[in-house]
């Protein structure tokens, strides 16, 4: 565990007129991100220094936090996705479904995992085992987000980046029903975005 975990003291941040309709609060502002990835490159160097490592990210919120957490890095790495999905309604997570598969070849390799949130461990106890089958020599878990109260299977991230308390959070590359990915800062949306969306989803639909 990083023990650099940052526990985060309530931020008092406006949130950007913009979005004021539908996000309630900031919860991550923008500047705290990138200082938070900044220092977990650091970390991610230290341990890694000296071999080529493989990146294996999760599609698809990762990919802000991975774009900026990579470009830190000064070391030789290869980039590799696994698609994730969780077909479920609204905030409820439901069967995980596999939408693409590693390509590179990860054997005898130093790995890094990477993942937007660990929430109640379901989807990083899949694919850990997933990927220790193909026998890197070292696998570490990096993940921005991890919500511990919420687990429910017994993981834990090597690197976190922000402990957060048990609220469903957007932004920075998550999503609410395939939106709000794009916003800077991390926050909260408003409960009656939650609740329209969860009652208008009569079907299953992808989440990540
Ligand atoms: P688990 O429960 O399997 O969670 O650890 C893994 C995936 O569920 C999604 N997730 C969230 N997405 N806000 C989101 O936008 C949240 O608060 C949240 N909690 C879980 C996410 O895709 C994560 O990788």
């Amino acid at each position: 565990m990083s023990k650099a975990a940052t526990q985060l003291a309530r931020t008092k941040s406006p949130v950007p007129p913009g979005w004021r309709k539908e996000v309630e609060s900031v919860l991550i502002t923008d500047a705290q991100l990138a200082r938070r990835v900044r220092s977990l490159a650091r970390e991610i160097e230290r341990d890694y220094r000296g071999r080529e490592m493989v990146v294996v990210s999760l599609l698809n919120g990762t990919v802000l936090f991975l774009a900026d957490l990579i470009r830190h890095l000064s070391l030789p790495l290869r980039l590799d996705f696994i698609g994730v999905s969780s077909y479920g309604a609204g905030t409820e997570s439901g069967e995980l479904v596999f939408t693409k598969e590693l390509r590179l070849d990860v054997r005898g390799r130093d790995v890094l995992l990477v993942d937007d949130i660990l929430d109640t461990g379901k989807t990083l106890s899949r694919v850990i085992p997933k990927l220790r089958a193909l026998k890197p020599q070292r696998l570490k878990v990096c993940v921005l987000l991890d919500k511990p109260s919420r687990r429910v299977e017994e993981v834990a991230a090597d690197y976190v980046g922000f402990k957060i308390p048990d609220v469903f959070v957007v932004g920075y590359g998550l999503d609410f029903a395939e939106r709000y990915r794009n916003l800077p800062f991390v926050g909260v949306l408003h409960p009656h975005v939650y609740k329209q969306v969860n009652q208008s989803v009569a079907k299953p639909v992808r989440r990540r």
